[in-house]
């Protein structure tokens, strides 16, 4: 591939489906090597908007339009950052060579639905994952956990960062679960995941990378462990690196290096995974950077973002971890058009802060609205940093 002047005959041309906070870092990255980036998604101002060449506003889950801007903008690069996009036109768009789908077109179709990756991970692969039933019904919801054993987790099999899921700890809690499953999924396909709970010591996403190494083979590159603490299914801390047994990096290495193996293509992974002492267990996958890894502005010599944005232009990919960092989440604390932000500077006056403000049009109490990153001595000192940085950013009606 080669790189040239954006705005001409000779640009890259990427296009993102999804201009959130992931995909505006990914979209500066890919500006600084001169590639044409098109941003799209369902409202206007999307924070990858605002640093993008054009962008568009569409419905991304109708087959029809997205098919339509993607005839239009003839992209050559196709980057979706989220789940919910009508991922059959992407898969006729890769069957036709008409551009290449970050990281393939079967990857984003088995990720957007927790059916897919889970049945290839455990079923295919033979991946160790909690034990799992599918449920079309309450009653089958109850039977599921009935079978699997309670607590159970119970998730919409198409949904993110927590929405419609429980945790359902009595039986009677059956029906309550089913019903929040119906009202927090994405599309009406009326199935959630009913999933046993690991009793893990912690969590981590291990970000991982397929780049186009010197030998011009695909190659796979592990970033340091990132860890992470997750409320209601969303995250609101993140640190790296994690520290883990050597036998535990290895298994969690085995996992994520099969499953992206698996899913092909070029691009960076944030595998999800459980670890208790030695062992570890595959939670889920995203195809693209994840949330956690946003540490990665603060604590790598290449960000997660930058490393994707390398990876999908087929350039060399470095993962050195520069820092000891943590990140933590700011969140909207109220619902509002056009807020603003006190105390920016005496969170950067934290040492070692460092800020990033999403500018998203529209606040919502739980909506992420930015982030604080901080290095420290060690993690214990990056998390302190990073909180108290995030804690005196208050967003305000302007
Ligand atoms: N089977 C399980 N055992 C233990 N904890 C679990 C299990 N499933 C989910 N969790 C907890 O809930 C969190 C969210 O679950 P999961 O990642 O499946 O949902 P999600 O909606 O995809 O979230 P996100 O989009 O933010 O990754 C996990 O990171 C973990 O902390
Ligand atoms: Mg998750």
């Amino acid at each position: 591939m080669k790189l040239g002047t954006p705005l001409s005959d000779t640009a890259v041309r990427v296009m993102l489906l999804g201009s959130g906070e992931l995909g505006k870092e990914v979209a500066i990255e890919l500006q600084r090597l001169g590639a044409e980036v098109i941003a799209v998604d369902r409202y206007p101002n999307a924070p990858a908007m605002q640093v993008a060449h054009r962008s568009h506003v569409i419905p991304m889950t109708d087959p029809q339009v997205l098919n339509g801007v993607i005839l239009a903008e003839a992209p050559h690069i196709i980057v979706p950052e989220i789940e919910a996009i009508a991922t059959e036109v992407l898969a006729q768009i890769e069957a036709a060579g008409l551009a290449t789908v970050i990281p393939t077109a079967r990857a984003t179709q088995l990720t957007m639905n927790r059916e897919g990756i889970r049945r290839l991970a455990a079923e295919e692969l033979g991946l160790p994952t909690s034990p799992y039933a599918f449920a079309g019904s309450a009653a089958e919801l109850a039977a599921a956990a009935d079978e699997i054993g309670l607590p159970v987790f119970v998730k919409p099999v198409m949904s993110s960062s927590g929405k419609g899921q429980s945790f359902v700890e009595a039986m009677e809690d059956a029906p309550n679960a089913w019903a929040y499953a119906q009202s927090g999924g994405r599309v009406e396909t009326a199935r959630v995941i009913v999933e046993g709970r690991i009793d893990f010591d912690y969590e981590i996403t291990l970000l991982t990378v397929r780049s186009i190494g010197a030998d011009g083979q695909v190659r796979t590159d592990f970033c340091d462990p990132i860890g992470h603490r997750q409320v209601k299914g969303d995250y609101v801390e993140s640190w790296q690196p994690q520290a883990m047994s050597p036998m535990a990096l290895s298994a969690a290495q085995d996992i994520a290096g099969r499953v992206t193996g698996s899913l092909g293509g070029l691009g960076l992974f944030g595998v999800e995974l459980f670890v208790k002492g030695d062992q570890v267990w595959f939670s889920e996958v995203s195809p693209r950077p994840h949330d956690t890894g946003l540490v990665t502005l603060a604590s790598q010599t290449f960000s997660e973002f930058a490393l994707h944005a390398r990876a999908i232009l087929e350039l060399p990919v470095d993962v050195t971890r520069r820092d000891i960092a943590a990140s933590a989440v700011i969140y909207g604390g109220m619902d509002a058009v056009g807020i603003a932000f006190e105390g920016v500077a005496e969170a950067l006056s934290v040492p070692g802060a460092d800020l990033r403000l999403f500018g998203k049009p529209e606040a919502f109490e739980r909506r992420r609205m930015g982030v604080a990153t901080a290095t420290g001595a060690s993690v214990q000192e990056a998390r302190e940093r990073a909180r108290e940085a995030a804690s005196k950013v208050k967003p305000v009606r302007a």
